[in-house]
């Protein structure tokens, strides 16, 4: 982990951790520009927030819509976003991500061309349109800890795999959140102000959907995912869990549709007790609760015919299928 050292919950001071960060972000960049890239997850919300409190308008924040996204996801974060007085520019790149992801099955291989299109087309190309030198993101402990064990190549793990970013991409990274826990930056949001539906929200990971298609991650497979997502949401948004959510399998299997054979699509929904995703179980859901997964999820999703609930902790399982 080098250099990097942890600041457990019980140590963090909210006050003092975002006055520092503020100051921090602010001598680094100077007088210039930095740029970042907001997903609307807990870890971009928290570091806009303390981007935008340093730098104010020389804070240029982007929502890049991969289209690998959820469900309106680009309209909702722009809404809160909005709310908070933060400018925010959606890029469109839906065809660079599905052209560099076509014809990639292996889990790594898509990771990295994930990474790829981030850092080297769309924040290269962002830098040097806006002049910024710095790219403000935030990476948090646990994905340093993933990367470094060779568990998972986070999309965001960039130094810490020896990549220097400023020759590489062009431009400086600054990642305030890198020795806090998900616990942790949850307290900080609040600190800043963040609304509770952005600092309570369940993690959701960097490459988006593409990190729960199994195979090749297709615009017509996201959206299978997506649909089901967004029922696996709906469902299961009262249980409190960690983290819930939906995988499109690569295998089809033999359903019945119109009392006809249809070899159809599988769904995996995961739903996940943890604290700082480190470890998890999987929630004891009732069993009605599951029974209704698979009546909404068969009826409302074309193509899938079944429907099953994870029963693997973490480990030997991960929390998301790629
Ligand atoms: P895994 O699947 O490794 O996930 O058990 C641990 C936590 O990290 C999230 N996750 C990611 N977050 N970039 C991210 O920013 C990624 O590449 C990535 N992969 C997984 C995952 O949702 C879970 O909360």
């Amino acid at each position: 982990m080098g250099n990097i050292k942890e600041i457990p919950l019980q140590k963090l001071k909210v006050k003092d951790f975002i006055k520092e960060q503020v100051a921090e972000i602010s001598n680094t960049v100077g007088d210039g520009l930095a740029i970042n890239a907001l997903s609307g997850g807990v870890d971009s919300s928290v570091v806009t927030l303390l981007g935008f409190n340093a730098l104010g308008k020389r804070l240029k924040t982007y929502f890049i819509d991969s289209g690998l996204m959820r469900h309106r996801e680009p309209q909702y974060v722009l809404s809160i976003f909005r709310k908070l007085g933060v400018p925010v520019e959606i890029v469109d790149a839906k065809d660079r991500f599905f052209k560099a992801l076509k014809g990639l099955v292996d889990p790594e291989q898509k990771r990295e061309a994930i990474t790829h299109v981030f850092y080297k087309e769309i924040f290269g190309g962002l830098v040097k349109k806006s002049g910024a030198r710095y790219l403000l993101q935030g990476t948090n402990y646990t994905d340093v800890e993933e990367t470094v064990a060779g568990i998972k190549r986070q999309h965001n793990i960039l130094a810490q795999l020896g990549i220097d970013t400023k020759e590489v991409y062009g431009y400086h990274v600054i990642e305030p959140l890198i020795r806090l826990r998900k616990s942790g930056i949850r307290k900080v949001g609040q600190g800043l102000g963040l609304p509770a539906e952005i600092y309570k929200r369940p993690p959701f990971p960097g490459p988006a959907l593409a990190a729960r298609v199994i195979g090749e991650v297709t615009p017509q497979r996201v959206e299978v995912v997506r649909k089901a997502t967004k029922i696996v949401e709906e469902e299961l948004y009262t249980t409190g869990a960690f983290q819930y959510l939906a995988i499109l399998h690569e295998d089809r299997v033999t359903g019945i549709r119109k009392s006809k054979r249809d070899f159809g699509l599988q769904i995996e929904v995961r739903c996940w007790e943890s604290t700082d995703a480190k470890v998890g179980v999987p929630t004891k859901l009732p069993y009605d609760k599951l029974l209704k997964l698979g009546d909404r999820i068969t009826a409302e999703v074309p193509g899938v015919v079944s429907v099953t609930y994870n029963i693997t902790r973490k480990p030997p399982s991960t929390i998301e299928a790629i």
